[in-house]
């Protein structure tokens, strides 16, 4: 087997670290699935590892279609799904689904918890130590499978008829700290900040990742506070029992 091939939807982070720790010395060419991907084969010797953001219980929209671009021939994918302690609901089902009908066989499959990237206070510190070395433990034991011969497909939970995709009731604004470099431009996954006026936010593009807030050198992106607060409030009634990460081999 080839080393690994990995794409990453990882607008805060926490995806990557993940996906670093599962793949380790495995690791071969890295995929931004924050980017736009021209179509590509993945052999079928070579493993892919994608790993993906929970929103709303479901995966990014725009992640899924650029994942579509990736077309296996038969050959193994291992199927990740990283969430922030709330739930992962049919995220990982989809994403095994994508995969499968991109044309990879889903040999193995796992959820990892992360900070939740819109109220950093739930999962504080996530991916900890414990988390690192389970996605260790899974990359090896992932490795051990694919060693094995004809590695069998797994399955995962979830319903196939998915949760709707989930509705973003807000955007960041932007303070008067802003300096107009425009990196959050830049690194935007799906160009919801204008280059030329990285002061402002198409509200119908964008997804919520978050991506602009934690990059901004200047913090000078927030959620409004009070849906920041609302967000807080929310989530802290259902999503501060630390959760554990689940394998599926
Ligand atoms: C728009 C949005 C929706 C989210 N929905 C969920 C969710 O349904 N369940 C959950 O546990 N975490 C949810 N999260 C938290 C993310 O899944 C989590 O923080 C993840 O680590 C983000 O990946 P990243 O750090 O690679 O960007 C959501 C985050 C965002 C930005
Ligand atoms: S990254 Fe921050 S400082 Fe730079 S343009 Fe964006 S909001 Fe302004
Ligand atoms: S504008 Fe929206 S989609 Fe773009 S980086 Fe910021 S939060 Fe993410």
């Amino acid at each position: 087997m080839n080393n690994w091939i990995t794409a990453v939807f990882s607008p805060t982070g926490g995806c990557s670290k993940i996906a670093t720790s599962i793949a380790g010395a495995r690791m071969g060419s890295r995929i931004d699935l924050c980017s736009p991907q021209a179509p590509a084969e993945v052999a079928a010797d070579t493993p892919l590892l994608a790993v993906l953001p929970v929103y709303g219980g479901r995966l990014p929209a725009i992640a899924v279609q650029r994942l579509r671009a990736l077309q296996g021939q038969g050959g193994p994918a291992i199927a990740v799904v990283v969430y922030g302690n709330r739930a992962y609901e049919d995220a990982l089902l989809e994403l095994r689904n994508t995969l499968t009908g991109a044309g990879f066989k889903v040999i193995a499959a796992a959820a990892f918890i992360a900070e939740h990237s819109i109220v950093r206070s739930i999962a504080p510190g996530r991916p900890d130590s414990a988390d690192i070395a389970a996605a260790v433990d899974f990359g090896n034991a992932v490795a051990a499978k694919l060693a094995n011969g004809q590695p069998a497909p797994v399955s995962v939970p979830g319903n196939e008829e998915y949760r709707p995709l989930p509705q973003m009731p807000v955007t960041p604004m932007v303070t008067e700290a802003c300096g107009g470099c425009g990196m959050c431009a830049i690194k935007c996954p799906v160009e919801a900040i204008p280059a030329d006026n990285p002061r402002s936010t198409d509200a119908s593009r964008c997804i919520l990742c978050m991506r602009c807030v934690a990059i901004c050198p200047r913090k000078a992106r927030l959620l409004p506070p009070p849906a920041q607060a609302a967000f807080t409030e929310r989530l802290s009634a259902v999503a501060t029992e630390p959760k554990q990460p689940e394998i599926y081999l």
